[in-house]
Parts: C-alpha cells; structure tokens; sequence
C-alpha cells in the first residue's frame, strides 16, 4: 500500500466515512466488539432477549445505541432511552435517537415474528416527549403468543446488512430494484443523472459544513474511536479499526486532536474521502413524513430499517447523509435546498441516503451487547 493509498484509509471522512472502508480484518486485544453479530440470541431462552439480540443490530445514528430495555413483567418489554448517549449538537430534539428507536422496534417485530409471536406495539405510552425526550418509555411491546404468519422475508437479512461508507461500484443501479425499494411506505428516490449530480453537491456540502461548524464537529470525533484497543473498549460509535488505522494512531499521525483541526491531513483527507463517497453515488432515497411528531420519527425509522434490509436483498447498500437535514443554524442552507429539491410539497425529509452496489465486503459495526443493554431483568 502506498502512502497515497494509506492516507486515504486513513482519512476517517467527516470521521465517519473510512471506518468501514477496509474489510481487512483484525483481531482486538480483549472482547470482540462484534460478538453480538455471531449467532445472535444462542442459548437465550427468554423469547424477548432471543428478539432483543437481534434488534440491537438494527442502524441508528452514529452507533450509540442508546436503547435499554426493562424485562421486569413477564411476557412484556419496556424500551428507554440512556440520556447520556444522544447527540445534543447534531440532533438537537433527538429526532434521529428517535428514528433510531423505529428501527429497533422494526427489527424487534420482525424477530418475533420470526419466533411465532404476535406483539401488540404502543409508542410513547406515557406521551411523547417533546422537545426532547425524558425518562418516560419509548414503546411497550406485549408478547400475545401464537402468531399465524409466515417469518417476514427482509429477516433473513438481518445478519447481511451493512451501512457501507466506501466508494461505490460503477455498474448502475438495476431500474426494477429500485422500483421496488420506492414501493415501500415514505420511500421516495433517484436515478436520473441531473439529480443525482445536484444531490451529490447538495450532501457534500452538508459535510462540509458540518466539518467546519467547531460544535458539530467535535461531537463526531468525541465519538470516534481509533485502534483495535479503542474500539473493543468502546463498542459503540464510530470505529476506526482496521490495523492501518491503528498503526497511524500510534505514530501520532491520527488521533482525535488532529482529526478535529482544520488543516491537518487528517481533517483534509476525511473530507476529500467523503467527497469520493458522494460522487460513487449512483442514486439517491429519501424518506419523508408528513409532520415531524415523535411518531413520524418512528415510522422514519422503521421504514429506514426496512428497506435498507430490502437494499440488501436485491444486492445493494445504502451510506445516510444527515448533515444537512440537521436542525443546527449553519446546515440551514443545505436543509432548505434540500427541501425545496425532495419534498416542494411540504412534509419532513427524515433520512436522506446514498445508494448503489458495494466495492467490497465490510465487517459489520460494533455492538454493545445485550446484557449491556437490559435496565432490570
Ligand atoms: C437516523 C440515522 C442517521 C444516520 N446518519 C448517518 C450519517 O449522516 N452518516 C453516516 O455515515 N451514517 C449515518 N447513519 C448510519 C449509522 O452511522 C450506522 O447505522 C451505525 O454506525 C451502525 O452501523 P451499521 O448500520 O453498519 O450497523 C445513520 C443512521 C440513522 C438511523
């Protein structure tokens, strides 16, 4: 590998971008921060913690995985929010933690379905928290038993998924997949060439400004973690692993404090990076709700899991470009432009993802783990 080759590895992209770029693989010094992907819910008896080991696995914004879950009555499970993992600068009211929410509770349902369970599902029991969430549940979940459905087929990709950061491979999206992906609910998206241009221009400088906002910026690299050391004790977040990453780590050419400083080759090449990524795009989906109550965010999160399950089974992956659809006052042009551009009739673009097929095969992202992730049992 050259040392062209090695920066750009390296270059983290608005930090998030490289962490998945490499598939080379490596073994962390002390717990796998991947075990919860192998054979997940093995040996569980509890049906709930069998479903539960395999909703952590769902996507949610920068991996903090916030979810905790009370088992305290039988045949019921109470999810709520840790407070102290949301994203206060980038996600000021917590509309993506909770979209995030929407996609455990997506993968929740397919599990138990999976396992013969009919669910009755109510969100935010108590009232919705607004504006931003408190120590009330975010959903209730009653197992009712015997359920007559088939399995959902999107489970079997569960295991599969992966959000992918990389370039794209240049072969084009085929026409009736994507018609496909858009039948699902909120979907809407992109082939055309002169969109997808403008919105290539449109997300990288939602990054772009995100990386010169100080705030937003530093809340991204406070959750960064370098190394295999790093990232098996913080199995959360973004992860930059691969050995390259390290060993750059401990030459003190990618640390933390370089990565938030404008200038260095660290900052540079991220964003050169994320620049790469966007323009392998060879399409774009986005998912728009009518309002923007705690609800919408939800069912945003749910129809995201899904169809990136969906992606995966006609071979695709998908990179979400939240930047510029965050609430903080310097995305505001990019937010507006990008409203005019996807929804000029009105409604809340919730996530907004790049889309094509992958150049490589990535390892999954790290998870905490369940039993990191019951509040009482
Ligand atoms: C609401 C939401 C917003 C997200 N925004 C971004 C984003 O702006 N950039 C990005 O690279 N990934 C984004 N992601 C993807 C997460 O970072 C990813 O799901 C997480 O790191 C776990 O990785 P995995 O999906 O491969 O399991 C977003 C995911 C969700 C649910």
């Amino acid at each position: 590998m050259d040392r062209r080759d090695f920066i750009r590895l390296v270059g983290g992209g608005g930090v998030a971008a490289a962490a998945t770029t490499a598939t080379v693989s490596c073994a962390p010094a002390g717990a796998d921060p991947r075990a919860a992907w192998n054979n997940p819910g093995a040996g569980e008896t509890d049906i709930r913690r069998k479903a539960l080991s395999f909703a952590i696995l769902a996507p949610n914004p920068h991996n903090m995985q916030p979810w905790m879950a009370d088992l305290r009555t039988p045949g019921e499970v109470t999810l709520y929010v840790d407070r102290t993992r949301l994203l206060p600068v980038t996600d000021p009211f917590n509309r993506q933690i909770v979209i995030g929410f929407g996609g455990v509770l997506a993968y929740f349902q397919m599990a138990l379905r999976q396992f013969g369970q009919a669910v009755e599902q109510t969100v935010f029991p108590d009232g919705e928290a607004r504006p931003l969430l408190d120590d009330r549940p975010i959903a209730r979940i009653r197992l009712l038993g015997d359920l007559q459905a088939p399995p959902d087929p999107l489970f079997t990709q569960l295991l599969s998924r992966r959000t992918d950061r990389g370039p794209y491979a240049d072969k084009a999206v085929d026409a009736a997949a994507f018609a496909n992906l858009l039948a699902s609910p909120n979907v809407q998206g992109t082939l055309d060439p002169g969109r997808v241009e403008r919105l290539k221009a449109l997300v990288y400088e939602g990054a772009r400004i995100e990386s010169h906002t100080p705030a937003a910026h530093q809340e991204s690299v406070e959750r960064t973690f370098i190394g295999a050391r790093d990232v098996a004790a913080h199995p959360w977040g973004i992860s930059l692993d691969q050995p390259v990453m390290s060993a750059m780590n401990a030459a003190g050419i990618l640390t933390k404090t370089r990565m938030a400083t404008p200038g260095t080759t660290a900052f540079n090449e991220s964003l050169k990076f994320l620049k790469t990524a966007a323009d392998t795009a060879r399409g774009f989906v986005w998912i728009t709700t009518p309002g923007d109550s705690r609800l919408d965010q939800i069912a945003a999160g749910e129809s995201y899991a899904r169809l990136s399950l969906l992606a995966a089974s006609h071979g695709l992956v998908m990179h979400p470009w939240s930047q510029g659809l965050q609430e903080y006052a310097t995305q505001k042009p990019v937010y507006d432009a990008l409203h005019k551009a996807l929804a000029p009739d009105g409604g809340r673009i919730q996530m907004l993802a790049r889309i094509g097929y992958p150049k490589a095969r990535l390892r999954p992202a790290p998870r905490r783990g369940l039993a990191a992730q019951i509040l009482r049992t």
